[in-house]
């Protein structure tokens, strides 16, 4: 049996970049916790089809402009944002550390990030909002009864959430083989409070019905249930887990806000193209009538110009959160996303885009 190391409250000389946060992470949860943060699903080819496919696109350097007094702001349904690098809905924080969401939020608040809490969150809305100035999006997935989606969404617009994210990506988990070997189960400790007492289903593989396509799917959300969460709320509604460019069309004939092209870090289904590569795809369907956001694999500020310079208008990571917060808590995910901003800022200085509206495919080869 491995022992578990304390978390650190300093960040060691050897961590410099985010990847390098994944192997202090590993010795500081157990076995259980790291199965769950650092799997994929199946053979996890989405998974490092998404890093791969960033790194086959190159940049072209442009040094001599004049990028003096530039930033990295942008403006996203009415509301600034110092920088476009912002935390993915990540379920059950307190997972790796006993801060759980409070941290992220209190690094979110610091580094100036826009933090989406997950509807599997284990630490209640209230308690997360308490801790943040800096805008919070609310991710749901939609829940069997209405009446319950009604209830977060008018909670999240009380404590004064920015934004509903609803992720269409996950109605039903995807074949995780890592965590089927390894046993993986949900502490009891731990908890989707937000969702305490509502209807849940489960997956029953012994009925003699179809347990996914009877059981599961037959109450999954169709876009008949996405137009009346639209048609129930004031804020701004983002629909996350988009890659086929026929569904960002229908989004926008439904008068949905904007985008998140993700595959969910390669959690859900296996094979999912990679989301870099299907970008441009999207960015082209939407025709600049909403913004499109994009996450899954990034991990550098290179990353992150490169999907800003095929029309993304911001980007979110996922994994690097939890292994920032087992190794560190607040103080590590706030470190993550210093690094990026300031990987970000190098690489527009050195591709010559002084703002983000700089950054266009000129830059890429
Ligand atoms: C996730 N993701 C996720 N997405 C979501 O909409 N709601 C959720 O509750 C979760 N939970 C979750 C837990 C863990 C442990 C991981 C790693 C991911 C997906 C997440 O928002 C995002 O789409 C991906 O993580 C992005 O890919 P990278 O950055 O992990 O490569
Ligand atoms: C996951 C779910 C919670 O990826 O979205 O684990």
């Amino acid at each position: 049996m491995n022992t578990i190391e304390p978390k650190l409250d300093y960040i060691p000389n050897e961590i410099v970049s985010i990847d390098d946060y994944e192997s202090f992470a590993k010795s500081r949860v157990d076995a259980n916790a790291w199965v769950y943060i650092s799997s994929a699903s199946a053979d996890e080819i989405t998974y490092r089809a998404n890093k791969q496919a960033f790194d086959k696109i190159h940049l072209l350097s442009r040094t001599l402009e004049d990028v003096k007094g530039g930033n990295t702001k942008l403006n996203l349904f009415g509301q600034e944002y110092a920088h476009p690098i912002f935390l993915a809905p990540v379920a059950y924080q307190k997972l790796v550390h006993g801060d759980g969401e409070i941290a992220s939020a209190q690094a979110a608040n610091a580094m100036e990030s826009c933090m989406m809490v997950s509807g599997f969150s284990s630490t209640s809305l209230e308690e997360v909002s308490s801790h943040s100035n800096s805008p919070l999006w609310f991710q749901l997935y939609m829940q069997i009864d209405m009446n319950d989606n009604l209830f977060l969404i008018k909670k999240a617009e009380n404590l004064g959430y920015k934004a509903i994210v609803i992720t269409i990506d996950a109605p039903i988990a995807g074949i995780r083989n890592k965590e089927q070997k390894a046993g993986f189960c949900l502490p009891s400790h731990i908890e989707a409070v937000n969702l305490r007492g509502m209807k849940q289903l489960t997956l029953d593989l012994n009925s003699t019905q179809s347990s996914i396509f009877d059981g599961v799917m037959a109450h999954s959300p169709t876009w008949e249930d996405i137009k009346f969460i639209k048609e129930n709320t004031k804020l701004p509604v983002i629909l996350k887990g988009i890659t086929h460019p026929s569904y960002a069309k229908k989004a926008l004939e439904l008068g949905i806000d904007g985008i998140i092209v993700s595959n969910h870090g390669g959690r859900t289904l296996d094979t999912l193209v990679p989301t870099i590569d299907i970008l441009p795809k999207i960015v082209e369907a939407v025709d600049g009538k909403i913004p499109v956001l994009l996450d899954g694999g990034i991990r550098r500020g290179t990353d992150i110009i490169k999907a800003l310079a095929f029309g993304a208008s911001a980007v979110l990571i996922g994994r690097p959160i939890m292994f920032a917060l087992a190794t560190s808590g607040a103080l590590g995910v706030a470190h993550i996303l210093k690094i990026l901003r300031d990987e970000l800022e190098i690489s527009m200085a050195l591709t010559g885009c002084k703002t983000l509206k700089n950054i266009t495919k000129e830059i890429l080869f």
